[in-house]
């Protein structure tokens, strides 16, 4: 049985993962809207992933005996000034998720919820992926900032990216 702080917490959680689901295809929907159909792939399977990674969450709640609360989603941000700040306001969410993520570790150790911790270190794993796949794309447009003929292509290879099996 989930400790009723960390049910909310877990509820939490598993809404920052649907708000990024929702980020990630409002940052497909700019990518489009630049004509980069690559990087707007890219951002649609992370989308995907996202939403993978809320059910995951949804799917331990029950398991444990705990009660799902859905909350509110805010619109996302539909705007970016350039391909480069689109990408680098991923980095910064998942930065962001990552140190979330760490504070349910500290509060599943608090509360010596070994199942919830064992449950986590899945996403302490995942976050090191996460940011490292954001990071380097990031890295690799600030190279190529005054080449723009590089960007188009990136697009094509990052239009390569192909679903991850579930896990
Ligand atoms: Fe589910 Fe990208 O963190």
């Amino acid at each position: 049985m989930l400790a009723s702080q960390m049910e909310k917490a877990l509820n939490d959680q598993l809404n920052a993962e649907l708000a990024s689901d929702y980020l990630y295809l409002s940052m497909a929907a700019y990518y489009e809207s630049q004509n980069l159909e690559g990087f707007a792939k890219w951002m649609q399977l992370q989308a995907q992933e996202e939403f993978a990674h809320a059910m995951k969450i949804y799917t331990y709640i029950q398991t444990r005996g705990g009660r799902v609360r859905l909350g509110a989603l805010e619109a996302p941000q539909s705007e970016w000034d350039s391909p480069l700040a689109a990408f680098s306001a991923a980095l910064e969410h998942e930065r962001m998720i990552t140190s979330r993520i760490n504070a349910l570790v500290d509060m599943a150790n608090a509360e010596k919820d070994n199942a919830t911790h064992q449950f986590l270190m899945w996403f302490v794993a995942e976050q090191v992926e996460e940011e490292e796949s954001a990071s380097r794309v990031v890295e690799r447009l600030k190279l190529m900032e005054d080449a723009p003929g590089g960007l188009f292509i990136m697009d094509r290879e990052l239009g390569s990216r192909v679903a991850s099996a579930p896990q």
